[in-house]
């Protein structure tokens, strides 16, 4: 991917740049489906990602990124925000030169997961019920920038941006419910940390609030006992078996299938099976 190594170029000169594992590059990947002559574009876009990263990794103080050692577990939160701050700032200097119309979409995105990430950090404060609040705050957080992604390469390419753009955002929303999910689902080792994190960390995610939904009054008040707390093995089972029995986590799914479903009309009639494989993946994905 000629992205990727555009992005290299532009900050293999830090050498903590090199120590960060590389991710799936969804974003860069989409733009350059669209318009595979968008590779800078798709550089900038996966640099703002990389960047929101590193920040994030210091706000949720995580020790690990895609299986290695995060940056601020490695060099500290200082040169983590540095680093994160530099790779910003070339981005939004890399963006002046792209039509004016890209660059305000692309920067309001970013303006948009910015409130996306202080959102996220004051619900996590206490326990959240509030369905809407959720898709709210992991639109702003993930959606959007996929979503100003689509966007812009549509625009690259002399393409009516509208379409791209509601793919682009319900592939997103998908995106972090299977996230969440996965949070709750799957094995320590494949995760690289421990299982129902986001829960330990303050962070009730769709299968979570399903799950209260339908709770009676006695399991309501458990499962608010064990939020924020250090789950034992029985805690966590007690946990995911109500999310059988009340189907919670299958219910996520139905949610983010429906919102990849209108991913896909969204974008039909263009005809590239590249974008509909991509929306199939967010859903298969295990990792
Ligand atoms: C990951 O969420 C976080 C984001 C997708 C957005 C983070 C945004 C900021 C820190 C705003 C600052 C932006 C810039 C460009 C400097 P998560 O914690 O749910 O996911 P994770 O499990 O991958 O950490
Ligand atoms: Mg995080």
């Amino acid at each position: 991917m000629r992205f990727f190594d555009i992005l290299d170029e532009m900050f293999n000169e830090f050498e903590e740049y090199r120590d960060i594992q590389k991710g799936k590059g969804i974003r860069g990947k989409l733009i350059t489906i669209i318009n595979p002559e968008a590779q800078k574009l798709a550089a900038v876009v996966e640099a703002i990602h990389l960047a929101s990263l590193l920040h994030d990794d210091v706000i949720d103080e995580a020790d690990m990124r895609r299986g290695v050692k995060s940056i601020n577990a490695k060099y500290g939160d200082f040169t983590a925000i540095m680093l994160g701050d530099i790779i910003y700032s070339r981005a939004f200097y890399e963006l002046t030169s792209f039509d004016e119309k890209i660059a305000k979409l692309v920067s309001n995105a970013v303006y948009l997961l910015s409130q996306g990430e202080l959102e996220d950090v004051k619900l996590s404060k206490e326990i959240n019920l509030n369905k809407e609040k959720y898709m709210q705050m992991i639109y702003k957080k993930t959606a959007s920038l996929i979503e100003a992604a689509c966007g812009a390469a549509a625009i690259s390419k002399g393409l009516d941006e509208r379409d791209f753009m509601v793919y682009g955002k319900n592939i997103g929303l998908a995106f972090q419910i299977v996230d969440d999910v996965l949070d709750i689902i799957q094995d320590e080792k494949t995760l690289g940390k421990p299982s129902m994190h986001d829960f330990y960390e303050g962070k009730t995610t769709l299968p979570y609030i399903l799950l209260f939904e339908k709770m009676d009054f006695e399991e309501k008040n458990k499962l608010k006992s064990l939020y924020k707390k250090r789950l034992s093995f029985e805690e966590k089972k007690w946990i995911k078996n109500k999310m059988k029995e009340y189907k919670a986590i299958e219910e996520s799914l139905n949610i983010a299938n429906a919102l990849i479903k209108e991913a896909k009309e969204a974008i039909e009639k263009y005809n590239i099976p590249q974008l509909l494989e991509i929306a199939d993946k967010v859903i298969s994905r295990n990792s």
